[in-house]
């Protein structure tokens, strides 16, 4: 279980995450849901350790995390695909993933087939450039990136913003394939709510820096998309 507890978080003195409290379950895809600027994407990093909480708790199976910097989060089986993808566009593809086995606490040094399973266009693109590859292509490449480090908890940041429909499927079923069969703790950011409703279990809905409402995705109503989502 991830456990984040009263976890507050200030870009200098303006108060961005407000005593976020929140419990993400194995075998689980957890959504975080709300409008631009709320907060998701601060709450994913102060997750994985690149930005560090100034108050509160969190916890990965009862083990502190907060005073961990990020490349010991990697190594406690956490791991983030940021927003906007940032793979290497001037690596290979296979150099992209070969970055991820950094966060393996083992001495494995291959990347598991299980990942060119996942996404055979890694396999067949392996030697091209990050960057010549789609969007769609990147993200899949991100996501295969963090899972070569086998993550216990797989954090995502809007992983279909910008993405054409057929790779969105994909991906959703990669990810609920990541928690059915393999256990894995899974946290979606996400504003495309019928991502949310088809492959999310729980959901997180934030406003301004608090989380507001939570419950089953299939709680997720239109009232309450209208009292915070829409614009
Ligand atoms: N490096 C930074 N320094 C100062 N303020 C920041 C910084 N990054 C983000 N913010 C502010 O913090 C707030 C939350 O930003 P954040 O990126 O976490 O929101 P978000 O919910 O991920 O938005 P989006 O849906 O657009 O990705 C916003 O008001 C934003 O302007
Ligand atoms: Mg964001």
């Amino acid at each position: 279980m991830l456990s984040i507890e009263n976890l507050s978080f200030a870009y200098g003195n303006v108060q961005v995450l407000h005593n976020i409290n929140m419990a993400m379950a194995p075998g689980e895809v957890t959504c975080i849901v709300g409008r631009n600027g709320v907060g998701k994407t601060t709450l994913m990093k102060n997750i994985m350790g690149t930005l560090r909480a100034s108050g509160g708790d969190l916890s990965l199976n009862n083990v502190q995390l907060r005073r961990l910097p990020a490349n010991r989060r990697a190594k406690a089986g956490i791991a983030l695909v940021p927003q906007g993808r940032q793979i290497f566009p001037k690596l290979t593809v296979q150099e992209n993933l070969l970055v991820g086995l950094q966060a393996r606490t083992n001495r494995v040094k291959k990347i598991p087939d299980e990942i060119y399973d996942m996404f055979p266009i890694l396999k067949s693109m392996a030697r091209r450039m990050g960057g010549d590859l789609s969007g769609g292509q990147q993200q899949q490449l991100a996501i295969g990136r963090a899972l070569v480090g086998e993550p216990e908890v797989l954090l995502l940041d809007e992983p279909t913003e910008g993405i054409q429909p057929s790779i969105i499927q994909q991906i959703g079923e990669v990810l609920r394939q990541l928690a059915k069969e393999r256990n894995v703790i899974v946290v979606l950011v996400e504003q495309y709510l019928d991502f949310v409703h088809e492959f999310g279990h729980r959901f997180y809905l934030m406003n301004r820096g608090r989380s507001v409402a939570d419950g089953a995705t299939s709680e997720l109503t239109s009232d309450l998309v209208a009292a915070h989502l829409s614009v």
